[in-house]
């Protein structure tokens, strides 16, 4: 009765919040501070984004306060801007005049929720806009719901989760392009004039090409330090687009949404529509700064299924065999995982198939049937070979994809996503389809794929989750004719159900998001995955470069970085030392991928003293803040990267030698985020096979120093590297 009381008492504050401030909410994390101008009858209007302010009339008073629609709707405000939501009602009309109706505000777990609920001057349409704010990390999401009020289905055209508005100066986006094992580069340009857009249309996989994360330096060419930084991250696995558009010399307007490319949403009445969240962080401490919100809003508040835990150590079979795999090589690979030290065995493609088995990759996706010619005695000969090696066992599948030379497509073709009377477009193998994930018979048949390997086969505790197939054949048999539009987005909402019906009976199974590598490194997957596959290309060279654009927006023990075989086929037949292959795989979450049979005794020495390093680093590496300090795009011939944890006790330091040349001038590299006061031992680890620890190894600095003057590293030969734990 008192809690109700108070929050009576509570609600009733909040009401009167919007009269005593005139209008002003604030929406405020440790840091930052998100204004808006709500007035009961008006439009919601944004008035700044940024560090915290403590009086509002110094925005006012400094001409600081944008003053522009929060949710620019077509027909509402100003129609040269670009509209963020636009609705084509059942009679026609194409407009909306939003008229805020509503405010309140509750907590959810460690944040607070805004809640502005707008409706349409003629139309029974109303939007609600949401902003949470979290009480310990400096991430505002913002998304909303679109409820249908009218008597018939009406069309959204346009469904953004949201939209700042940005001062404008010199501002800088940084965008991470890329392609199939060239995932993530940071792309950089100033903002000008007229529009840009980023967008994703694989309909099912969309980090690559193009991701749905943008940084915004407000201070110029973007810094990894320093500078006034905004990250977005819109939280979805379809098709996105991000776009700016400058109209004026004073503002820059972003927006991000679904790509409503083929994807005008039908909504019936009574029906709502509840938008990807967005979101957003500010940090004066440049990319870096907006990483670390990042990673701890990601491992903190349940936006990475893992959180706060470590990762296993662990032997993927892929890389070494493909699809050769048999009960014999999967035992001598479990052999040698163990002997180095790791922690988990994961047995990929290739186990599966009964009418037909998979040799390669032509065939028997959907057939999630042990192939008894590989593997006569079952999983449970590889689940008791495991135990018995003290290690864990982990299988690889790929459920949402089907070949058509399988018994699953004999028996449902409909299942696939085709167009009734167009050819089937095939994808990997030639053979290859997309499951419709509209249908809930799939989602029961993907959840069961999940569920009979688990009940069947409960020592199983990892679960490679592949996704090797964009959506090529746009229409669902499920859909109704006059739905077929919202295909792209029912897929994902679809696939979201059955992930949560298998986080709710199986939390603690580890899952590795992988869609042909890091196609779905994405917040709308990762509350359900534990880690993902950061790319199909393992050249440590390559993966330095790879591994820093990933980290813009995601943490180390999300991301799956392995040891490979070398000659790389990848990269044209590329030899690089174990010693640089085991440091650039030490700064994420160590595997490693290759056929240990075929390794060098230096090899396998290099290899057991990375992995027994690492399991005294892991924590600071996995679950400590990152301060990126030099950029291998910068072309300076080392990259440099470090974590410290939170008591600015423990440090790890990164150093990769990325070009070799005659007379070539190694940077000094400063390092960041230590305790000026402190005292730090550097302590060289993963020594090189045969070498000793270098000059700097057991040398006492201080923080001030490491920070302000620097260290001069030794890295002479061609692939050099060092790793250092900082102990104070
Ligand atoms: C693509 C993945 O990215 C690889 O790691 C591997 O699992 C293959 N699929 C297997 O077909």
């Amino acid at each position: 009765m008192k809690e109700k009381l108070c929050l009576l008492f509570l609600s009733f504050l909040t009401t009167l919040t919007i009269s005593a401030w005139s209008g002003d909410v604030t929406i405020e994390t440790p840091n930052t501070m998100l204004v808006l101008h709500a007035r009961e009858g008006g439009d919601l209007r944004m008035a700044y984004y940024g560090a915290r302010v403590a009086n509002l009339q110094q925005l006012r008073d400094a001409g600081a306060d944008l003053n522009s629609s929060a949710l620019p709707a077509f027909g509402t405000v100003d129609m040269v801007q670009l509209p963020a939501l636009q609705v084509l009602h059942a009679d026609g009309d194409l407009n909306l005049e939003l008229q805020t109706t509503d405010y309140s505000s509750h907590a959810e777990g460690n944040a607070q929720v805004h809640v502005f609920t707008m409706q349409d001057k003629l139309q029974p349409i109303i939007v609600r806009m949401f902003y949470k704010a979290y009480r310990q990390v400096d991430i505002i999401e913002t998304w909303t719901e679109i409820e249908n009020g009218e008597k018939k289905p009406v069309t959204l055209k346009r469904y953004d989760s949201g939209h700042l508005v940005l001062r404008q100066g010199d501002v800088w986006i940084t965008h991470m392009h890329g392609n199939w094992a060239a995932e993530t580069e940071p792309t950089s340009e100033a903002l000008t004039g007229g529009v840009k857009i980023i967008r994703n249309t694989d309909g099912a996989r969309n980090a690559h090409l193009d991701a749905p994360e943008v940084m915004v330096s407000l201070d110029g060419r973007p810094q990894e330090l320093t500078g006034r930084t905004i990250g977005a991250a819109l939280c979805w696995s379809g098709n996105f687009e991000l776009r700016f558009n400058t109209i004026s010399h004073k503002e820059h307007h972003f927006y991000a949404g679904i790509d409503p490319q083929s994807s005008e949403y039908i909504l019936d009445p009574k029906q709502k529509f509840e938008t990807p969240h967005l979101a957003l962080t500010f940090s004066n401490e440049g990319l870096s700064g907006a990483s670390r919100n990042f990673h701890r809003w990601a491992r903190t508040e349940g936006m990475l299924h893992r959180g706060m835990k470590v990762g296993d150590i662990l032997l993927n079979s892929w890389e070494g065999l493909y699809f050769d795999i048999d009960e014999a090589r999967m035992i001598q690979m479990m052999d040698d995982i163990s002997k180095f030290g790791g922690e988990l065995f994961v047995m990929d493609d290739g186990w599966f198939g009964d009418k037909y088995p998979r040799k390669n990759d032509t065939s028997s996706l959907g057939d999630w049937v042990v192939d008894k010619n590989k593997l006569p005695n079952g999983l449970r000969a590889l689940t008791d070979a495991a135990r018995e090696r003290g290690i864990k066992f982990g299988i690889w599948i790929e459920p949402e994809n089907v070949n058509t030379t399988s018994e699953l497509f004999e028996q449902h073709p409909e299942w696939a996503l085709q167009v009734k009377g167009r050819q089937l477009k095939l994808g990997r193998g030639g053979t290859q389809l997309v499951l419709d994930m509209t249908n809930p018979q799939v989602q029961d048949f993907v959840f069961k794929i999940v569920d009979d390997l688990l009940t069947q086969n409960p020592e199983i505790a990892y679960i490679k989750w592949d996704a090797n197939a964009s959506i090529q054949n746009f229409g669902s048999l499920y859909l109704p004719k006059n739905r077929q539009q919202n295909l792209y987005v029912d897929y994902h909402l679809g696939l979201l159900k059955t992930l949560q019906r298998i986080r709710a009976k199986y939390p603690d199974i580890v899952i590795q998001d992988c869609a042909s590598g890091g196609g779905r490194a994405n917040y709308g997957l990762l509350p359900y995955f534990d880690e993902f596959w950061v790319s199909d290309n393992t050249d440590a060279l390559q993966r330095v470069y790879i591994q820093w654009g990933t980290s813009l927006f995601f943490p180390a023990n999300a991301m799956a970085c392995h040891i490979n075989h070398c000659p790389y086929w990848n990269t044209g037949g590329r030899v690089i030392p174990i010693k640089f292959r085991c440091d650039v795989a030490m700064s994420g979450r160590l595997g490693i991928e290759l056929q240990p049979k075929d390794m060098t005794d230096e090899e396998r020495q290099q290899t057991s003293t990375c992995m027994a390093d690492y399991k005294q680093l892991r924590p600071v590496v996995q679950t400590g803040n990152l301060y990126r300090l030099l950029s291998p795009y910068d072309r300076k011939g080392v990259a440099s990267l470090m974590y410290t944890d939170d008591a600015q006790q423990k440090g790890v330091w990164f150093v990769y030698k990325v070009d070799n040349y005659y007379d070539q001038p190694i940077p000094r590299i400063r390092l960041a985020g230590l305790n000026p006061d402190a005292t730090y031992t550097l302590v060289e680890k993963n020594i090189r096979v045969g070498q000793r620890p270098c000059s700097l190894s057991g040398k006492r600095f201080t923080g001030r120093f490491l920070m302000e003057v620097g260290i001069e590293v030794p890295l002479r030969e061609e692939y050099a590297s060092r790793v250092f734990s900082i102990e104070s």
